[in-house]
């Protein structure tokens, strides 16, 4: 079943010049894991919100073209129906905090509460999703309390708990270090396993190539190009769009050496270890 689909997709925000998404048209299925990769500025924050619905109803601007998530136009339903099933995961965890709650526990029941949750249930979700983040210990805490990472782990508690068939995370391992980012990755990818449909922006290469099913390459607003994480880093012009490939492709490149049985070149060091040896031989 086909759970993103967008077609023609423009917009621009108010009071600015240029289109911040010019035609953009692609397809997601049910439990695929998408990597939105593409500079600063080349529109992958404004993708995320468009799945979300943000744009247009928050953002408002010039819209075009046709954006449904599970079957659901984000422009016909208000944010309210569309984050029953869509879920997101902002760039900077601080936007996303309440506010208003006294502890950590009590700020991930606040999306359960709000959808009128039965207690026992609220409880078990909550302390899976505290344990699946690795955040029991600070359950108590006051959410202001807590380092970057833990606020990371926090918000995607939050909205992981509401259990979306969707996800979209914007840079969500941004405030992390790399042994946090790895544990979080972990996670979502086992939520994909599970069957959910995972979309997320990132700048950190090597983990787009580890845990993505496929990549989708902006520039300027435009989409260039959406394929698996081999062919797209594989490409000869990442550099015009301000992208470095995973440096064991960047290795294997160098060397010209391709990964095994097939004409692309490897982007995990697994693959990358495998061709090399294999080159070796
Ligand atoms: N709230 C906003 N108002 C006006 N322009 C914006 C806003 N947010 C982003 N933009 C512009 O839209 C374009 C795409 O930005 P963004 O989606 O944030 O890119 P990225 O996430 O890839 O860095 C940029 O030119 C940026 O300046
Ligand atoms: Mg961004």
């Amino acid at each position: 079943m086909k759970k993103i689909v967008v077609e023609g997709l423009k917009y621009k925000y108010p009071m600015s010049e240029e289109l911040a998404l010019q035609d953009i048209s692609f397809e997601v299925e049910e439990g695929e894991f998408i990597g939105i990769i593409g500079e600063n500025s080349s529109g992958k924050s404004t993708l995320c919100q468009a799945l979300v619905g943000l744009v247009p109803h928050f953002y408002k601007g010039a819209y075009g073209g046709k954006v449904l998530v599970n079957g659901l136009e984000v422009r016909a339903h208000s944010i309210a129906d569309i984050s029953l099933k869509v879920g997101m995961v902002f760039q900077n965890p601080f936007t996303q905090v309440t506010g208003s709650k006294m502890t950590v526990y009590e700020e991930i029941s606040f999306g359960l509460e709000n959808i009128g949750l039965p207690r026992e249930e609220m409880r078990q979700r909550i302390d899976e999703v505290l344990k699946l983040m690795k955040i029991e210990h600070v359950k108590d805490h006051s959410p202001f309390d807590l380092s970057g990472g833990q606020m990371q782990r926090m918000a995607i508690a939050s909205i992981i708990a509401m259990k979306p068939d969707i996800l979209v995370l914007d840079e969500p391992t941004s405030q992390l270090d790399p042994a946090g980012s790895e544990e979080v990755f972990h996670s979502i990818q086992d939520l994909s396993q599970q069957g959910i449909t995972v979309v997320m922006a990132e700048h950190k290469m090597e983990k787009v190539a580890q845990y993505c099913s496929r990549v989708l390459l902006l520039h300027d607003g435009k989409l260039v190009d959406f394929d698996t994480p081999e062919k797209i880093f594989s490409r000869d012009d990442l550099k015009d769009y301000g992208v470095t490939a995973p440096v064991y492709t960047k290795v294997c490149k160098s060397l010209g050496i391709k990964k095994l049985g097939s004409d692309v070149y490897p982007v995990t060091l697994e693959d990358a270890e495998l061709a090399l040896r294999g080159a070796m031989k």
